[in-house]
């Protein structure tokens, strides 16, 4: 993809135009409250900005996965959020197409912001209904793609409505686009992913395509134990497929004949169970007893990781080591990612890491704000990193409408 062709909206004139604003609302709500505010900090500026200019600004977007319209998927308590964070009045309308949005947006002044309601209340959104793209872009002049990570759904709201209106990427598209590639397409070499979490059988893709670009693999979780079983160790009771010992293997061999090393935990902290404050030890690989089940990676592997980490100045981060959430399997993955943490703050590496899990572990590290990057997305990151052309960030950058 030739990413020049890229157009943002840096020098835009948007005054006094409708900008419809595609963005990803879709965050974590409690009893009608959002409980983690992390993607609509990360659109304010794009919002703010283009409010501030002059703009009338419709911010659409999809919450959870409604079957037709249920007002518990309202977004009207994310829009008062919203409202919070940007210090700024929203409106809402309470649908994103029809007669409410046509009278709300004849009233929006140039400056105001108004939320239209959850997209997946009508069918043809997933579908990428040329009708429904049609409808939503009746209300604007132009469209701000800001949902990276929305951007792996061909939905209306990403592709369909990029055939009607001028479009482009905001701030916080052209932000994910640039530091997934200088990690994946351009880094700085060496380069080392750490890919975790449960099973190989949710991303064989992704480890197949980094065997092929990067430097060294660091694998960890439970998927690290098929690996080990594959080949030959006694992983005791430890979560593991036997189903995918052949695909572990022929990972192993792409990696060797593209020069990546593949870097498995030598040691792990076992326990009976996979509970918090379970009695646990620390046990070679090779020592696993067959009662117990490997629930984090021990201290000579994270001394090891952390060597190899050193070694490299590009770091891709997909995936705790243990059961981070649970005391005390967490460890591995703090350490690992801590000395990540202070490697790019001396200047020495770059980091981007990815994905819900991912970034709730490098907050329960306290590392979040050290890495040099972190992606709002979460499946639309697992599919950058598979190599997948991503349907929102294609359309941004087809010939203009
Ligand atoms: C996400 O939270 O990863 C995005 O909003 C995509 O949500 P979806 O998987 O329901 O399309």
């Amino acid at each position: 993809m030739n990413f020049t062709k890229l157009r943002t909206t840096v020098g835009l004139d948007v005054r006094g135009k409708r900008a419809i604003v595609r963005v990803d609302l879709n965050v974590p709500m409690a009893d009608g409250h959002v409980t983690d505010a992390t993607r609509l900090v990360r659109i304010a500026p794009c919002l703010s900005d283009l409010a501030a200019r002059g703009a009338r600004v419709l911010v659409i977007s999809h919450y959870e996965r409604p079957k037709g319209r249920d007002p518990k998927y309202s977004l009207r308590p994310v829009a008062e959020k919203l409202s919070e964070v940007l210090g700024a009045p929203v409106g809402f309308v309470d649908d994103c197409i029809g007669p409410a949005v046509d009278a709300a947006v004849a009233a929006l002044a140039p400056g105001q912001i108004l939320v239209l309601e959850n997209l997946r209340f009508h069918a043809g959104e997933e579908k990428n209904d040329p009708e429904f793209a049609r409808a939503l872009a009746r209300s604007g002049d132009l469209f701000v793609g800001e949902a990276f990570s929305s951007s792996h759904r061909a939905h209306a709201s990403v592709d369909g409505i990029t055939r009607l209106l001028p479009s482009y990427a905001g701030p916080l598209m052209a932000q994910e686009i640039s530091a997934l590639r200088d990690a994946l397409e351009e880094p700085r070499r060496p380069t080392a992913a750490v890919v975790g979490g449960s099973k190989v059988s949710t991303k064989i893709p992704i480890l197949t395509n980094l065997v092929r670009k990067v430097d060294r693999l660091i694998i960890g979780g439970g998927m690290a134990n098929t690996f080990l079983q594959a080949q030959g160790f006694n992983v005791g009771k430890s979560l593991s497929e036997p189903d995918f010992h052949g695909t572990a293997r022929e990972i192993i061999a792409a990696a060797n004949a593209s020069g990546c090393v593949i870097v498995l935990p030598s040691d792990g902290v076992v326990a009976a169970e996979l509970k918090a404050g379970a009695s646990s030890k620390v046990v070679a690989v090779d020592a696993i007893p067959p009662e117990s089940m490997m629930l984090d990676v021990g201290p000579r592997s994270i001394a090891e990781m952390s060597a190899v980490v050193r070694e490299c100045r590009t770091l891709l981060w997909n995936g705790p080591l243990g059961a981070f959430e649970i005391s005390p399997f967490g460890e591995g993955t703090f350490l690992l990612a801590r000395e990540a943490a202070m490697l790019t703050r001396a200047g020495r590496l770059a980091s981007v890491a990815g994905g819900g899990d991912t970034v709730a572990a490098l907050n329960a590290a306290g590392v979040t704000g050290d890495f040099t990057y972190v992606s709002t997305a979460g499946g639309a990151f697992l599919e950058w990193l598979e190599g997948r052309e991503l349907p929102g960030v294609a359309a941004l950058l087809r010939e203009a409408a």
